[in-house]
């Protein structure tokens, strides 16, 4: 069911899968060439602000299951590991990404994180891995709320799939800077609630539009 009183954002091509496999193949050729990663996207202080508050905060065993849903250039996986969690997973749906994102954890000595090509709105084609202590989104609800056809449903699908694959009371952290917490808030609140708000400290340009405000939360699922 989606909700009629939510505006959405006006779409862009960072919504589609075409998008990305562009961006992925370039940054994996760049990467062969010299070893650039490519972006780090919101930046590495909001990338480590988040990852070392899962570490200190949150009480996770180290082999607790962690996905990290739109890995990209898997660059997050890179910090958890070394942090010391020991179950992680990388999606996405870009063939592109993986690849790179293989190159650069083979290339960290951390080529025991598994990664795999999959979409999280289509649990018919994939099959969807499950029992998550944790889910980590940076960037990917962003990118799925920008996908110019029928963003609302996939917003949704995103949410029931994301509750699905946690285990019960399971925590989702999200970084999103196309959407506010109360946005995020209401968005979600069938599903989960809201644990807590790290503190903003930078703004950044996503989806063509300046001076965006980082909106990091960790929402719990819901009973
Ligand atoms: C803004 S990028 C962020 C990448 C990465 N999280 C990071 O912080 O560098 C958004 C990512 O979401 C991925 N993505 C978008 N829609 C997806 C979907 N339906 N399933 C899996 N990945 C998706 C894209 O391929 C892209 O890697």
């Amino acid at each position: 069911m989606t909700d009629e009183n939510i505006e959405e954002l006006a779409p862009s091509d960072l919504g589609t899968l075409d998008y990305w496999e562009r961006i992925y193949s370039d940054d994996l050729d760049n990467f062969k060439e010299c070893g650039d990663v490519g972006e780090i996207w919101f930046g590495k202080s909001n990338t480590l602000k988040v990852v070392r508050w899962i570490h200190t905060q949150l009480k996770l065993n180290k082999n607790d299951k962690i996905i990290d849903i739109g890995c990209g250039n898997g660059m997050t996986l890179v910090e958890l590991v070394k942090l010391g969690f020991e179950e992680l997973l990388g999606i996405d749906y870009s063939e592109k990404a993986v690849d790179l994102a293989r190159e650069i954890l083979t290339e960290n000595n951390t080529p025991h994180v598994e990664l795999k090509v999959c979409d999280i709105l289509d649990s018919k084609n994939f099959n969807l891995p499950v029992n998550f202590k944790l889910a980590h989104d940076k960037g990917t609800y962003d990118a799925i709320s920008l996908n110019p056809e029928n963003p609302a449903s996939k917003r949704q699908k995103y949410i029931e799939n994301v509750y699905r694959i946690l285990l019960p009371s399971g925590y989702l952290v999200l970084t999103s800077c196309n959407w506010t917490k109360e946005e995020i808030e209401k968005h979600f609140q069938n599903y989960f609630d809201i644990l807590h708000v790290l503190p903003a400290d930078e703004t950044f340009m996503f989806g063509g539009q300046t001076g965006n405000t980082v909106t990091q939360l960790v929402l719990q699922k819901k009973q």
